[in-house]
């Protein structure tokens, strides 16, 4: 019998290294009440958990500090608390990517991600990912290729994509397919967004 391959998540490292590397932020929300008031290990060493802190994040090129539960996620703070509604809350369990946001320029599904482990790094969601009134060139490839139907799954994508061409400007199919398989797209327009993403990296070549 054919052996099963792992599913793959962004950045194209299968989802169980996705869920492994999400650490103490993937198990975290389900056990975080227990931790309270012990230490987790974090980029930054060892913390204490408190049932709320004080964090400062760089979001979008801008500054924040805000007070954020121990058990809430980076998507939570960023939809609830700073009204950035573009990371979309659709499966709640990183399944499907639309929460999908840059963290120090690396892909991440924010709903899988506790906002204490976000303290000192930088954000970017797909409202920062224009400069001004110029899209980037991953935006206005997915425009002109039609590589959206509703519309739902499209700033994951977005995000997922431009991380993926600053490291892989020059993919092929298959690792387009590859770096995008940890997002899902309902309205099934995979064809369409593949094409879309050749286009950007024509794009971002020729820029
Ligand atoms: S909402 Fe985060 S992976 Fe689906
Ligand atoms: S365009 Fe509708 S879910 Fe992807």
């Amino acid at each position: 019998m054919e052996k099963k391959t792992a599913k793959k998540s962004p950045g194209g490292v299968s989802r169980r290294d996705f869920i492994k590397g999400m650490g103490t932020g993937a198990l975290g929300t389900a056990v975080l009440p227990p931790l309270l008031g012990q230490t987790i290990t974090t980029k930054k060493g060892r913390v204490l958990v408190f049932d709320k802190k004080t964090i400062a994040l760089t979001v979008n090129g801008r500054k924040v500090s805000l007070e954020v539960g121990a058990n809430e996620t980076l998507l939570d703070v960023l939809r609830d608390k700073l009204d950035l509604t573009g990371a979309k809350r659709v499966c709640d369990r990183g399944e499907c990517g639309g929460c999908t946001v840059h963290l120090d320029g690396a892909p991440v599904y924010a709903c899988m991600f506790l906002a204490i482990r976000a303290d000192g790094r930088t954000v970017k969601t797909v409202e920062g990912l224009a400069k001004g009134d110029t899209l980037h060139p991953v935006q206005e490839a997915f425009i002109e290729k039609d590589g959206y139907q509703c519309g739902f799954c499209t700033p994951g994508f977005l995000m997922t994509t431009s991380a993926f061409l600053e490291k892989n400007p020059d993919p092929s199919l298959d690792e387009i397919k590859h770096a995008l398989s940890g997002n899902l797209c309902r309205c099934g327009n995979y064809a369409k967004i593949y094409g879309a993403v050749g286009a950007a990296a024509k794009k971002i070549k020729g820029a």
